[in-house]
């Protein structure tokens, strides 16, 4: 856990052999699957996670019912070594010279996991805004790989996992928005380095009663998909840590 007492400072954790792993939710009811993928990739001994939730998503999280503990049910969790919220970026007063959050866990972070992805932060995410402490960070990303170059091996990534209403799904804005996340800046796409890759959602019947698209990726599939890129799956995959 950080010492509560100084803001967070990258450059502290850069050499600590982990993989770093920012885990962040915005507005969806998925929401309340945050706590299973923490507890899951928390259980790999060299995966260190930072949560950071929007303002939505942490309503989800308030101890309503078994499967919605608090946020800070959280902290306890293996491998979370913080949660944070916007008012985290201004808890330390800024002074020239001082770590600044957003910045810091860009650095830190291996990959960005954003499980999941409100249709108002993929909104956002492609049209470049910054108004939050998560988007802040996606703002900040460094998609060449060669801001943070001399620190990390790879250029990291950025997983979104999108999760919404059928309806929302369907809105002809959202095919525009997952072009841009999959053709413009994805990660697979050919001759293309990009930075994203988008885990798309599947049909369900779907917590607000329709049935459709839109629903979050299988959380346990998510889980997979990030352990096998890491390299923490017996099957092995990338070394992402540096
Ligand atoms: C109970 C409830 C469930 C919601 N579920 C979703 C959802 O699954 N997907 C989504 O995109 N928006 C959902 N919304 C709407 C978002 O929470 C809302 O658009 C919010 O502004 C998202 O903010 P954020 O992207 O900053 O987290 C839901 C709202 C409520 C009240």
């Amino acid at each position: 856990m950080d010492n509560l007492l100084s803001p967070f400072s990258a450059q502290t954790h850069l050499h600590d052999g982990k993989i770093h792993i920012i885990l962040a939710a915005s507005g969806s009811v998925a929401t309340i699957k945050l706590p299973n993928i923490a507890k899951a990739l928390g259980r790999h001994h060299n995966v260190s996670i930072r949560i950071i939730v929007t303002k939505s998503a942490e309503r989800f999280l308030r101890e309503q019912s078994l499967e919605q503990p608090s946020l800070e049910a959280l902290r306890i969790v293996p491998g979370v070594e913080a949660i944070y919220r916007d008012e985290d970026e201004w808890v330390y007063p800024w002074t020239r010279g001082d770590p600044i959050l957003h910045i810091e866990l860009r650095k830190w972070a291996h990959l960005l996991l954003v499980a999941p992805l409100s249709a108002n932060t993929m909104a956002k995410m492609t049209m470049g805004m910054a108004d939050n402490l998560l988007l802040s960070v996606i703002r900040a990303w460094d998609t060449t790989g060669t801001v943070d170059s001399t620190f990390k091996r790879r250029k990291p990534l950025i997983f979104v996992a999108p999760a919404m209403n059928t309806a929302m799904w369907n809105h002809p804005i959202t095919g525009r928005q997952i072009e841009i996340l999959e053709e413009d800046w994805g990660v697979n796409n050919k001759g293309k380095d990009g930075w994203v890759s988008v885990l798309r959602p599947m049909e369900k019947s779907l917590a607000c009663g329709d049935i459709g698209n839109g629903a979050m990726m299988d959380w346990e599939a998510i889980v997979r998909i990030v352990e096998q890129y890491i390299g923490v799956q017996p099957q092995g995959g990338i070394s992402v840590s540096g």
